[in-house]
C-alpha cells in the first residue's frame, strides 16, 4: 500500500510537461509564466510552470481518462471508496454536488444545525425542506459537538418520509461523537448519508487519527484536502462509497459546478497530499502524536492558559483548542497573538483554535514559538485589560427539532425590509447569519426572530465576532420578511 502511494502520476506528468521547455500558444494568458507583471513574477513563477492547461499527455478533470484518472484511483484506494474526484473549488463545491445530487424538490433532509453555510446554500438550490437537528455544546468550553443518536431517532420518527441526513463531521473544534450509530440507524431507515468532513481529510483509519465517516459507510463524503493536509488551498475530495448503486446525479453536478478551466497546481497539490498521507510510516504517525501532546502540555503549563482536554476519545488530535482566564475573550487572545506573529483558525467568545500540521519524522513546526508567543500575548493581555471584564455567555436555547417558517419558495416571493433589532423579535429573518469564522449560520434565513436570539447576537457583536450578512449589523439593524 505505500508502495503504491509513493505514485504522484499527474504531479508528474506536470514536472515532465515543464522539462519540455514549451512553448505555449494556448491560454493561460501568462505562457507558462513567461509573461507576467514583473512585481509578482519571482514568487508566481516556479508555479505558473505547472500551472497548464488540457494540452496533450495532461487530461482533463471532466472526462479523466490518463494522469487525472489515475490519481483520482489513488485516492479511492487510499480512502477505500468506490469512487473518488478532485474538487477545485473546496468542500463548498463538493457539499453543492453532493446534496444537489441526492435531495429534489420537498424532500426532507435532516440537517446537523452546525453546518456550514455550503450545505445550506445547496439546500436552497435544491428546493429540499431542512429539519434541522441540534448539536451538542460542550457547556464548559461552548465548543459545537456531534449530535446525539437519540435526536436522530426521534426525527426519523417524526418524519418518517425522510430522504437524506447531512452530518458534519467532525466539528470544527474537531470533535467527532456518535457517527457510527448515526449511520447505522440512518441506513436502517433507508436514509441515504451524506457527510461534510471538511475537517477530517485525513481520515484514512489510521491512528491517532479518527476513521473517516466512510469507514462506518456513509455513502457521501466531502473533505478538504486543504484544511489539513499539505495541498493548496481550494484543494478537497468527494468520495462515494461501494454500497451507491448510481451517483450518475452528483457527477453531473460536478460538471456543471467546478469550473472548466480546473486549476492543474490545485488538482497536483491533490495528488502529492494523497502520496503525503498514503506514505506516513507508523513512526512518523507516532512522531506527530507525541509533538503534539508535548506541545499541548508546554500551553497548559503557561500560567492563565487551559487547553480543552476532551473527556471522549472521539476528537482530532490536529485539533487544539485553548482557552485562556474568564477575563478575556478567545477574541481578544487571538488579537494579541497576532501581535507575536501568530495567526490561529478561529476565535469565539471563549476560545482560540489552533490547526496544527501532520508531521514526518525529521519535520520541524514552530512550536517553541507558539509557546513563547502565547506567554507573551498572555502577559500584554494582562497588562492592557487591568479591569477584569466579563465574558458575555451565550445562552441559546435550541430546540431538538426545528423547521424553517417559510420554504424556499416561499422565500424567493416575499418582500423583505430592514429593522432595527428591538422591531425584529417574532418576525421571519430573511438573511442567514453567519459568525465567520466557523461558517455555521447562527439564524437561519426563514426561521423566527426570538428575543433570546438577539440578546446573543448583540453579546457576540460586542465581542468581536466577524459576520457574513448583508445587514448592517454594526447598525443593530436585521432583514426581515414582510
Ligand atoms: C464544516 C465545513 N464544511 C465545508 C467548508 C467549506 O470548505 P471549503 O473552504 O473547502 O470550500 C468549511 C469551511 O470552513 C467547513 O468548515
Amino acid at each position: 500500500m505505500k508502495h503504491i502511494h509513493k505514485q504522484t502520476p499527474l504531479y508528474d506528468a506536470l514536472e515532465a510537461y515543464r522539462n519540455e521547455n514549451p512553448i505555449s500558444c494556448h491560454v493561460p494568458g501568462h505562457k507558462n509564466g513567461t509573461v507576467f507583471q514583473e512585481k509578482g513574477k519571482l514568487i508566481f513563477q516556479q508555479l505558473l510552470q505547472i500551472d497548464a492547461t488540457e494540452v496533450e499527455g495532461l487530461d482533463d478533470l471532466h472526462a479523466p481518462e490518463g494522469a487525472i484518472l489515475e490519481a483520482q484511483q489513488l485516492l479511492a484506494q487510499l480512502y477505500n471508496a468506490q469512487k473518488s474526484y478532485f474538487l477545485v473549488n473546496g468542500s463548498t463545491c463538493g457539499n453543492l454536488a453532493m446534496i444537489l445530487g441526492n435531495c429534489r424538490e420537498g424532500d426532507i433532509v435532516l440537517v446537523q444545525r452546525n453546518c456550514h453555510k455550503s450545505v445550506l446554500h445547496a439546500l436552497t438550490l435544491a428546493k429540499a425542506t431542512p429539519i434541522f437537528l441540534r448539536t451538542n455544546i460542550n457547556e464548559e468550553w461552548g465548543t459545537a459537538e456531534g449530535i446525539s443518536v437519540s435526536t436522530v431517532q426521534k426525527a426519523l420518527q417524526a418524519y418518517p418520509k425522510t430522504k437524506a441526513i447531512i452530518l458534519t463531521y467532525p466539528s470544527y473544534y474537531g470533535i467527532g461523537d456518535n457517527i457510527e450509530a448515526i449511520i447505522s440507524l440512518a441506513h436502517k431507515n433507508h436514509v441515504t448519508v451524506l457527510v461534510d468532513e471538511a475537517h477530517g481529510a485525513h481520515f484514512i483509519g489510521r491512528e491517532p487519527f479518527l476513521k473517516s465517516s466512510l469507514a462506518y459507510g456513509a455513502d457521501y463524503v466531502v473533505q478538504s484536502a486543504h484544511k489539513t493536509l499539505p495541498a493548496m488551498t481550494m484543494g478537497s475530495y468527494l468520495h462515494v462509497n461501494h454500497a451507491v448503486n448510481n451517483y450518475r446525479h452528483v457527477e453531473m453536478y460536478l460538471q456543471m459546478l467546478q469550473s472548466s478551466s480546473p486549476s492543474y497546481p490545485i488538482m497536483a497539490s491533490l495528488d502529492l497530499a494523497r502520496s503525503y498521507l498514503g506514505t506516513l510510516t507508523d513512526e512518523d504517525l507516532l512522531y506527530t502524536k507525541t509533538t503534539i501532546e508535548e506541545f499541548k502540555r508546554e500551553l497548559n503549563e503557561i500560567s492563565g492558559i487551559r487547553v480543552l482536554q476532551h473527556k471522549k476519545n472521539s476528537y482530532d488530535i490536529l485539533k487544539v483548542t485553548v482557552q485562556i482566564d474568564d477575563a478575556y475573550t478567545g477574541h481578544q487572545l487571538q488579537s494579541a497573538l497576532q501581535r507575536y506573529g501568530i495567526y490561529s483558525e478561529l476565535a469565539d467568545m471563549k476560545n482560540v483554535l489552533l490547526v496544527l500540521p501532520i508531521l514526518k519524522v525529521g519535520q520541524t513546526f514552530s512550536y517553541d514559538r507558539i509557546v513563547s508567543g502565547m506567554k507573551d500575548a498572555v502577559s500584554l493581555l494582562k497588562k492592557i485589560n487591568k479591569e477584569k471584564q466579563v465574558r458575555p455567555t451565550m445562552l441559546d436555547e435550541v430546540e431538538e427539532l426545528t423547521e424553517l417558517e417559510l420554504s424556499f419558495e416561499e422565500m424567493l416571493n416575499r418582500e423583505t425590509k430592514s429593522v432595527p433589532f428591538f422591531q425584529a423579535i417574532d418576525c421571519i429573518i430573511a438573511e442567514t447569519i453567519v459568525p465567520y469564522p466557523p461558517g455555521i449560520p447562527y439564524m437561519m434565513k426563514g426561521e423566527k426572530i426570538t428575543k433570546k436570539k438577539i440578546a446573543n447576537l448583540e453579546q457576540m457583536i460586542q465581542s468581536g465576532t466577524k459576520f457574513h450578512s448583508s445587514s448592517c449589523l454594526d447598525e443593530r439593524n436585521i432583514i426581515v420578511y414582510v
